[in-house]
């Protein structure tokens, strides 16, 4: 494993993603207390995009049209605790997830026990997929390949792995976002100094997770993601921050109604996450 992705590994292994860096989940790890805290915590990060608190909305519906994923096989990248394949497990599908460190690989197996649910489990890096050609339907990433120290090399691999005509959906970082730009930009780069001593990017990753972490524009992806169809992106935003630091605050008091309009039409550009779907092309080589 080349150095990079052992940082990476070191990372992820003393830092699991729990959905809360500060407060640490009291809970022994692998517990089903702590699975419940975990995804009490996921499913309010990510409640705009589908929550089982709407029963006409399940968690992520808004990005996983759920009744498709029965029997199909379906590979995730990077389980981390386990819930988005656990999900596509309960909706039906034939599901193999990996993860680099076995931290998550062994929770997520608890997971998976604890909710008698068969999903295949391995650790593996997905520069290198242990899987042959053509055989999945689907591939499912969530926060994961900007992280990885090659990401064009796990986007070929997943090109590999998918079946021509297959779905790859994934999310990564935004660049266009208010957390770079301004978060990172003037707040930590201007006014902390932080720029007097790196770059922008850098800047970012001095608050950022993983031991990298890239950030993308949606004009990059046709070049990422070579032997693919047309990506479709979507810009989205999780909750628990505001969309713009110290306006929506302020908007919030002065003019509720208004402010939740402003803070949706910010995130619907300028959010964080940039959520991408493409295919791979019918006459695409492995
Ligand atoms: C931000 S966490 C996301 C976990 C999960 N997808 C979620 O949304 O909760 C990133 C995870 O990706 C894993 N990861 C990073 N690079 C990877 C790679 N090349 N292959 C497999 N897993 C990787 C890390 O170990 C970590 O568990």
């Amino acid at each position: 494993m080349n150095p990079p992705q052992q940082s990476n590994v070191a990372w992820w292994s003393a830092n699991p993603m729990t959905y809360d860096w500060e407060k640490h989940i009291q809970a022994q790890e692998g517990s089903l207390e702590f699975f419940q805290e975990s995804d009490r915590r996921a499913l309010e990060a990510h409640r705009p995009f589908g929550h089982p608190a709407y029963p006409d909305e399940p968690a992520y519906s808004r990005l996983i049209p759920w009744p498709e994923v029965r029997d199909k096989r379906v590979l995730e990248i990077g389980c981390g605790m386990g819930l988005h394949a656990s999900l596509h497990s309960a909706a039906g599908a034939k599901i193999t997830t990996i993860d680099l460190t076995w931290r998550a690989v062994h929770t997520a197996r608890r997971r998976f026990n604890l909710g008698n649910q068969r999903v295949n489990t391995l650790r593996t890096d997905g520069e290198k997929l242990p899987f042959r050609d053509n055989s999945f339907d689907r591939v499912w990433s969530w926060g994961v390949i900007h992280h990885s120290s090659n990401t064009a090399a796990l986007v070929r691999e997943i090109h590999r792995v998918l079946k021509p005509g297959g779905l790859f959906q994934f999310m990564v970082y935004h660049r266009h976002s208010v957390r770079y730009w301004i978060i990172g930009g003037v707040q930590h780069g201007i006014l902390h100094g932080k720029l007097l001593r790196m770059n922008l990017e850098q800047v970012n990753q001095t608050f950022t997770d993983g031991a990298i972490a890239r950030h993308y524009t949606a004009g990059e992806m046709p070049a990422l993601l070579q032997g693919f169809t047309q990506p479709r992106c979507r810009i989205l935003q999780e909750t628990g921050s505001d969309a713009m630091p110290k306006i929506s605050p302020l908007l919030r008091r002065l003019a509720p109604d208004f402010s939740r309009r402003f803070d949706q039409w910010v995130n619907d550009r300028w959010g964080w996450f940039l959520f991408v779907e493409t295919n791979k092309e019918a006459d695409s080589p492995a």
